[in-house]
């Protein structure tokens, strides 16, 4: 007598193929996969592969956390590889894990704090710029400044006096058009790999003893070694050095760019904001971690803003290994979506999930923890710059909002792009005022 199979448990779901992609219509799609099945959805694209759609908390963090190791990136990524090359994001297996090991310690509370005065700098450019733009009436393009912001700023966090010295020294910006153009099509992996010299001609003179005494992220990731003693070569640096520059400035600025269009909206919570700033920033001495830290309602705005307008918000898996969740089988081979802005604004979780209230991160409300907030993911592939983004836009709105007042002047709702980041689909106009 042979032993009964167990029976193989699949997630309810619709009978013909689904095409998800990254784009509005695969948002329409998954809202509508969950009202109608619920927290797991499972299909097959038209080309014939399984697909679950995984809305439930516990297994969302199973898959991120516990299992991760069985899943690697999944669909969408190969468009972000022409990019990116195999740098950290795109990266699967022993190649992440051996990157990652070497990274990490860039990212460390103490190093990313050396950086902060970076960001002082970078928003005095922004400061100066919008007391001009005030003192002659005119209207401030936020979407661009904050993507200028960010850009800048890792750009001086990376390559330090080079950026001055050999990046902007021709007078343009030759990393200009990542904040101009979002649609990361082939156009833009050709800019990309012009800039493959400049970019190999800086590592060359750093290996060759240049700029011994800088601090920033290249100086760093030239000293980081695997655990045979070996560095990157000039290959993955290039792919890292892009990873980090792209991953590091458009999620930032988007996030920028949502939560003073937000602010601007909501005049309670810009009062709130600017007291906390007055309180522990009244002068930029005044700046410390520690500063900072204290500034628990900035950092509640931030975390709101970014549940309602999460960067990334999807993110696919391929599993390449048999899996079992709590209530699924997961065959080898399925692709997984998971999607932080469906979670984030799901009435169960979240209520009235539409308004803004930076209330629901408040110290006395239910640990974030317990409730599905994932903008940066989770688990070991966690995004690396976390903590250098929360600094970098408390620093940000610490020093300019207590500055300049920002009226939105179109009163519509600015409409979502939803690419492999989310941002809003028109530039958003403010009008400064100092205050
Ligand atoms: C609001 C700001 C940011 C958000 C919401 C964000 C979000 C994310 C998310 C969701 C991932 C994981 C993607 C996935 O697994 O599919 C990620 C990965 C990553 N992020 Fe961020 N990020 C932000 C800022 C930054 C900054 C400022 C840096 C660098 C300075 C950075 C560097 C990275 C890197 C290197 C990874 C890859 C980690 C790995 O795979 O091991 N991010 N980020």
């Amino acid at each position: 007598m042979t032993a009964a199979q167990p029976e193989f448990r699949q997630p309810p779901g619709p009978t013909e193929p689904v095409s998800l992609g990254i784009d509005p219509e695969t948002l329409a799609r998954l809202w509508n996969l969950q009202r109608e099945y619920g927290d797991m959805v499972s299909m097959t694209k038209p080309n014939g592969r399984l697909v679950y759609f995984v809305n439930d908390p516990a297994e969302v963090r199973r898959i991120l956390t516990l299992r991760h190791a069985k899943y690697h990136k999944g669909p969408g990524f190969e468009r972000v590889k022409m990019l990116l090359g195999n740098g950290l994001i795109v990266s699967d297996g022993d190649v992440w894990r051996r990157s990652r090991t070497m990274i990490q310690p860039a990212f460390s509370r103490q190093n990313v704090h050396k950086l902060m005065q970076v960001m002082v700098e970078c928003c005095d450019r922004r400061a100066v710029h919008w007391a001009d733009l005030a003192a002659r009436n005119e209207v401030c393009n936020m979407t661009a400044e904050t993507s200028d912001f960010a850009l800048e700023l890792i750009l001086i966090s990376t390559f330090g006096s080079d950026y001055e010295r050999r990046i902007i020294a021709g007078g343009e910006n030759p990393f200009a058009f990542l904040s101009r153009d979002s649609t990361r099509d082939l156009s833009v992996v050709m800019k990309v790999r012009q800039l493959r010299e400049l970019l190999l001609s800086i590592i060359a003179d750093r290996r060759a003893g240049d700029g011994a005494n800088e601090f920033d992220f290249l100086s760093m990731y030239l000293q980081a070694t695997d655990k045979k003693g070996q560095g990157f070569t000039d290959a993955e640096l290039l792919d890292e050095l892009m990873t980090l520059i792209v991953a590091g400035f458009e999620t930032s600025a988007n996030t920028l760019n949502w939560v003073w269009y937000l602010i601007a909206r909501h005049p309670e919570v810009e009062a709130k904001l600017i007291a906390e700033a007055h309180e522990h920033l009244p002068n930029v001495s005044a700046l410390s971690a520690a500063s900072l830290a204290a500034m628990q309602y900035t950092q509640q705005v931030l975390e709101e803003t970014l549940r309602l307008y999460p960067p990334v918000w999807l993110f696919t898996r391929r599993s390449h290994a048999d899996d079992e969740l709590e209530k699924f089988d997961v065959p080898s081979g399925t692709d997984i979506y998971l999607s932080p802005f469906v979670l984030h604004r799901t009435e169960r979780y979240w209520s009235d999930p539409e308004r803004f209230d930076p209330g629901r991160f408040a110290p006395t409300e239910k640990p974030k923890k317990d409730r599905p907030f994932f903008p940066f993911s989770l688990g070991p592939r966690r995004c690396l710059g976390e903590y250098f983004s929360f600094l970098e836009m408390k620093v940000h709105l610490g020093l300019l909002l207590p500055r300049f007042h920002m009226r939105v002047v179109d009163d519509a709702q600015p409409e979502l792009e939803l690419g492999i980041n989310l941002r809003s689909a028109t530039e958003i106009f403010m009008q400064p005022k100092e205050r």
